[in-house]
């Protein structure tokens, strides 16, 4: 055998031993615990046979408490790059096989380096985490590897989408990468994020709870809003990111990609025509109306169990990536409150970082008064999705289906915020507050002395109804471009999308904004 023929078989051996990770009693465990492996989780992420590894050689340089003789090839976290869809991404797996996929200098060198060339390259980043935090023999090493990489998710954001899939645990100040990424994935059962575990909150504040409790996909895709989707396996896991992709561009100077339909552009939706109840205080389901106009009825919900009052995701008109922006009435009459519009901001502000145009559909009684959602900062939230949508420069098309009550018709991508094309429904309400309340504040004085205040709480109701409770007031002073049939309402706003795709709109420079935080 030749030396050369020699040296590539020693190489092949090299590699057969870095794939091997942790070693196959390691592996198995990951599988006892219904885990893939790194590796398992890239295969399945990625067009087959496009993955190309880098740093496969890669080992850390720690020598504190024996670890010069424990070496592994790859150091606990598998990095390259590979395609989706035929796009170019570059991913990054940890692999708890390895030092429980803790993070060395090494491993974190490893995730910067693939993250520096996303960054040149202008390509999606996508992390997919199961670690143990700080590689605890490394110290302050293993710290300052994750800022170096908390540097890097703070220079991408915004310049290429960043998507986090947490597998398994994230814990510490590990989960500030992913909080910092565009999207969180959590698998149920197997994944969770949190400050600190059971054991120290047990400890400092006297608090009983378990990991699920704590920081489970169901906690904070439904309460905390950290997750933006939770998931049942690692397959589901993997098929969302798969499927997120395709809404996105590959960076913030492209444009996302168009997927061509064979829905009909011109489908009327007839059922559109009668979905609205008579009844004012009677709810309807806005998915209905959202599975109704886009390409297909396809809706990639994000934040679907946070703030149900406000739903966000993303769907195509006429293969146009957008992202909608809508109040469900069946939740709270889709009142905003503090968690649906930091929910709602989060999302315009991404899709106009991303040149996502932004749909909205809005039926919203107003924000929600009360202690509760003052205290809770109710003024600052309303303020951050205000000014999304009006730093936006995407196109905006906006359709009032019904309620457009207050400080909410300015906030819901109006007009007076640089809605570009913005119609109603003939069952749109525009007015400054609800019949009730109005006829409070206007005539409380006269109910209170008259004989029959119920009489003349209804003729005053009728008499506010008959002047605000519809479209025309607004459309008059052309707030509203049009009053638009219901059932028309899919190729109208395909219409408006086609005239806006060369929309070309800039904010003043600054060097950054000062968004209410
Ligand atoms: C070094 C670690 C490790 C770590 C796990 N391992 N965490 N090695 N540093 N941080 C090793 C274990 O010693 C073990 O090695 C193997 O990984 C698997 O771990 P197990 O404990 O056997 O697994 P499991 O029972 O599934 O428990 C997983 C775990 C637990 C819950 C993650 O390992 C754990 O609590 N680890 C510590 C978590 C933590 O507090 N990390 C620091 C967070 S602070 P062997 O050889 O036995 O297989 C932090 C700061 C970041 O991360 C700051 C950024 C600013």
């Amino acid at each position: 055998m030749s030396q050369q023929l020699e040296q590539v078989k020693a190489l092949i051996k090299l590699r057969d031993k870095a794939h091997q990770g942790g070693g196959q009693k390691r592996i198995d465990s990951q599988h006892q615990k219904g885990k893939f492996t790194a590796r398992e989780r890239i295969a399945m992420l990625l067009d087959e046979g496009s993955f190309e590894e880098f740093d496969m050689f890669v080992s850390h340089r720690c020598t504190n408490f024996g670890m010069e003789k424990e070496r592994v090839l790859g150091d606990g976290v598998v990095t390259g790059f590979g395609t989706i869809d035929g796009r170019l991404v570059y991913v990054f797996a940890q692999d708890f096989t390895v030092f429980g996929g803790s993070l060395s200098e090494s491993f974190a060198n490893k995730i910067c380096k693939i993250m520096d060339q996303a960054m040149k390259m202008g390509a999606p980043v996508i992390g997919i985490n199961d670690s143990g935090g700080a590689r605890i023999q490394e110290g302050v090493n293993a710290l300052a590897g994750y800022a170096e990489i908390f540097q890097r998710n703070i220079l991408a954001s915004g310049v290429v989408p960043q998507i986090s899939a947490i597998f398994g645990p994230c814990a510490g100040g590990a989960v500030y990468s992913p909080a910092l990424t565009d999207f969180i994935i959590m698998t149920k059962g197997t994944s969770y994020m949190f400050l600190t575990g059971p054991k120290v909150v047990k400890t400092v504040t006297g608090e009983d709870v378990n990991q699920e409790q704590l920081g489970g996909a169901s906690v904070h895709s439904s309460k905390s809003g950290v997750a933006h989707f939770a998931v049942d396996t690692e397959e589901d896991g993997i098929r969302v990111i798969r499927d997120l992709l395709g809404y996105l561009p590959q960076n913030n100077l492209e444009e996302p990609p168009l997927l061509p339909t064979g829905d009909p552009i011109d489908r009327l939706e007839d059922s559109l025509n009668e979905i609205v109840p008579d009844s004012p205080n009677k709810p309807y389901d806005m998915y209905e109306v959202i599975g109704a106009i886009v390409d297909d009825g396809k809706f990639l919900e994000v934040h679907k169990d946070y703030a149900t009052n406000m739903i966000v995701g993303f769907a195509r008109f006429n293969g146009i990536s957008v992202g909608i922006v809508a109040n469900q009435p069946k939740v709270l009459a889709g009142v905003l409150d503090n968690n649906a519009s930091r929910k709602g901001a989060r999302f315009v502000r991404f899709c106009d970082a991303f040149n996502i145009p932004l749909v909205t559909l809005v039926d919203v009684p107003g924000f929600l008064p009360g202690t509760q959602q003052e205290y809770g900062g109710i003024i600052l939230h309303g303020a951050k999705l205000l000014y999304a949508f009006g730093e936006a420069t995407v196109p905006k098309v906006t359709i009032t289906l019904r309620k457009s009550y207050g400080g909410a018709y300015c906030v819901m991508s109006s007009k007076h915020l640089r809605g570009d094309i913005n119609y109603a429904w003939p069952s749109a309400e525009i007015a400054v507050m609800g019949p009730s309340g109005a006829i409070e504040v206007l005539y409380g004085k006269e109910m209170a002395a008259s004989e029959d205040p119920a009489a003349l709480a209804a003729e005053k109701e009728k008499e506010y109804r008959d002047a605000f409770a519809n479209p025309y007031n607004a459309a008059r002073y052309g707030y509203i471009d049009d009053v638009i049939e219901p059932r028309n309402t899919r190729f109208r706003i395909i219409r408006a999308l086609q005239q806006l795709s060369t929309k070309k709109l800039s904010n003043p420079a600054k060097k950054h904004d000062n968004l209410p935080l």
